[in-house]
């Protein structure tokens, strides 16, 4: 199969290249397409035969479900049965955009799409290209990262490709995602809603709406022994190379990052550093280095997270990464950074 790259413009979507889209969808066919968080692998949630193509193609367990993608609040129904008064006042907030719930699953929607749990995920994205081919759909649009599964999550239509050339009809080009990180994971089918993943809406935002939300304890061994959400246990957000999370205390840790990569350099690695753009002055601009962005813009450092992992990986055969403060996105910067880790250095 022949992968086809389509442009279509991000703020103001061709209609007509979208129906090409969305008739690929209809077949039963796969469809990549930007979210304003990262890229989804699509497929017609109603179809059975769709769903597990994602799996398939995407080399993911069929015990780790999919996010569900609506084009309107009401559409909710369609997906989730016995919402309760606060889903509603959530999505009157958040909705579209960035958040994810957890709701009781409506049997319309085929158990496979949530690894036949009794609930289901669902957002509604705030991206027009991703809106539209919902629309054009009329049917909700079942869709997981579009990266290879435990792969660095893709913000562009390039990254895709590199994953998934010549195993999807269509990628739709809308240029980069502007978030660059996937949405907050809510469980509201719990007695305490609880964040199952950190995403880019802040614990510190659901907390004004919801005191008691509480993010489950994500990559502790209690957690991966039983993990409510079934992605908890994988491997997740991984360069194919190793990746060395420097934390702690500035300027020190500033100082060891160089200090190591000295030290390992002479074992003839080819090394790479991801700093915030205060350790990159702080050390005078070092070369083979990326910055990630400025600590007092943490929306940015997210932003630009997996796009310059995956540009590091091309380069070099390790990399050395400046941990920041886990607050607001923080958190869900820091999450990714150790999952994708092989080694966490804490000073
Ligand atoms: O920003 C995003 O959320 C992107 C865009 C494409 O919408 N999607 C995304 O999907 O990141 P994915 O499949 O890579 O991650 C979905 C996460 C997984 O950790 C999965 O385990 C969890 O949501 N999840 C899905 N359905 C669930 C359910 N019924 N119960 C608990 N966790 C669930
Ligand atoms: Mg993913």
């Amino acid at each position: 199969m022949k992968t086809k790259i389509v442009y279509v413009n991000p703020l103001n979507p061709e209609i007509e290249k979208l129906m090409v889209a969305a008739n690929i969808l209809k077949n039963g066919e796969l469809v990549a397409f930007p979210t304003e968080t990262v890229y989804g692998l699509g497929g017609d949630a109603l179809n059975v035969d769709s769903v597990k193509k994602i799996f398939k193609v995407k080399g993911r367990p069929i015990d780790n479900p999919l996010i569900v993608h609506i084009n309107s609040i009401e559409e909710i129904n369609k997906v989730a049965i016995n919402i309760p008064e606060l889903a509603y006042r959530l999505m009157d907030i958040f909705f579209p955009g960035p958040l994810t719930l957890i709701l009781p699953r409506n049997p319309t929607i085929p158990p496979e799409v949530s690894a036949y749990l009794p609930s289901v995920a669902v957002r509604m994205p705030a991206h027009p290209i991703a809106i539209n081919l919902i629309k054009l759909l009329n049917s909700p649009i079942a869709a997981p990262s579009a990266n290879k599964s435990s792969r660095v999550s893709p913000v562009t239509a390039n990254h895709v490709y590199d994953d998934f050339k010549n195993e999807i009809k269509l990628i739709i080009d809308g240029g980069i995602t502007p978030l660059g990180l996937e949405s907050t994971v809510l469980d509201l089918t719990k007695e305490r809603p609880t964040i199952l993943r950190p995403g880019v809406i802040p614990l510190e935002e659901l907390k004004e709406i919801i005191p008691s939300v509480e993010e489950f304890g994500i990559g502790t061994e209690q957690t991966m022994d039983k993990p409510a959400s079934p992605g908890m246990k994988y491997k997740h957000y991984s360069p194919v190379i190793p990746l060395i999370l420097v934390t702690g205390k500035t300027p020190y840790i500033w100082e060891e990052i160089i200090k190591l990569r000295t030290a390992l350099e002479e074992s003839k690695e080819k090394i790479g550093l991801l700093l915030t753009k205060e350790g990159y002055q702080y050390l005078g601009n070092p070369p083979n280095s990326l910055i990630l962005g400025s600590k007092d813009k943490p929306l940015d450092i997210g932003s630009r997270l997996y796009l310059t992992l995956r540009e590091l990986e091309k380069n070099y055969n390790m990399i050395i990464v400046e941990g920041i403060k886990e607050v607001g996105i923080g958190r869900a910067v820091m999450n990714r950074l150790k999952k994708a880790a092989s080694k966490i250095i804490e000073f």
